[in-house]
């Protein structure tokens, strides 16, 4: 949390091609494990079940100011979350909860009924995020990550035709 910044006004919309540069930064200053850097732009060209967003500041401005970021795997009807991260200095003001509920919004509206993620065993700010969404842990997978053999949870949501994001 940066305790620094005063809640800043931002929109959630779809991520275009010119918000890659942060959006590979964010990855990279959120993970230990970041995606390699072309990941995005496969996913956002090549990938036809990704769903990709981001959190702009506003007033908006040339280039954007990009501080939050999210992809969503829509498989049928089950939704998986690939990766969501804010950029640490906006952190702790909601933004991650604001993705999260403008792209299970979107998902409902596409039939998901179901959308599950992973996450590291010690990450529990993440995981107190999902908990207060309605998420539940499901199952793990051991030795998940292989940069340091931590084992992942895997919380799902389901119900989510009946679920409220507003
Ligand atoms: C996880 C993450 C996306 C949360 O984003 P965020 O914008 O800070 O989250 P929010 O402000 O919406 O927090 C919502 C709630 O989650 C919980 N939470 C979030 N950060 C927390 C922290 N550092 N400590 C304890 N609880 C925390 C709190 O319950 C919080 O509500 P509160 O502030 O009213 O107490 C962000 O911390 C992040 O980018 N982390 C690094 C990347 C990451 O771990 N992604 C998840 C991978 S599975």
């Amino acid at each position: 949390m940066s305790g620094e910044q005063d809640k800043p006004a931002i929109r959630i919309r779809k991520m275009a091609p010119e918000d890659l540069d942060q959006v590979i930064e964010i990855d990279q200053l959120s993970f230990s494990q970041p995606w390699p850097a072309n990941s995005f732009q496969f996913e956002m060209y090549n990938n036809p079940v990704a769903r990709l967003w981001v959190a702009e500041k506003i007033p908006e401005t040339t280039p954007a100011r990009i501080i939050g970021m999210m992809v969503i795997w829509m498989v049928i009807d089950e939704a998986h979350i690939g990766t969501i991260a804010v950029h640490p200095d906006y952190r702790r003001l909601g933004i991650g909860s604001m993705l999260f509920r403008h792209g299970l919004t979107h998902l409902q509206a596409e039939g998901a009924k179901l959308v599950y993620l992973e996450v590291r065993r010690t990450n529990f700010c993440a995981q107190e995020l999902y908990r207060r969404l309605g998420f539940c842990m499901f199952d793990e997978r051991k030795g998940y990550y292989q940069d340091n053999g931590e084992d992942a949870l895997i919380f799902i949501l389901d119900h989510l035709q009946t679920r409220n994001f507003s």
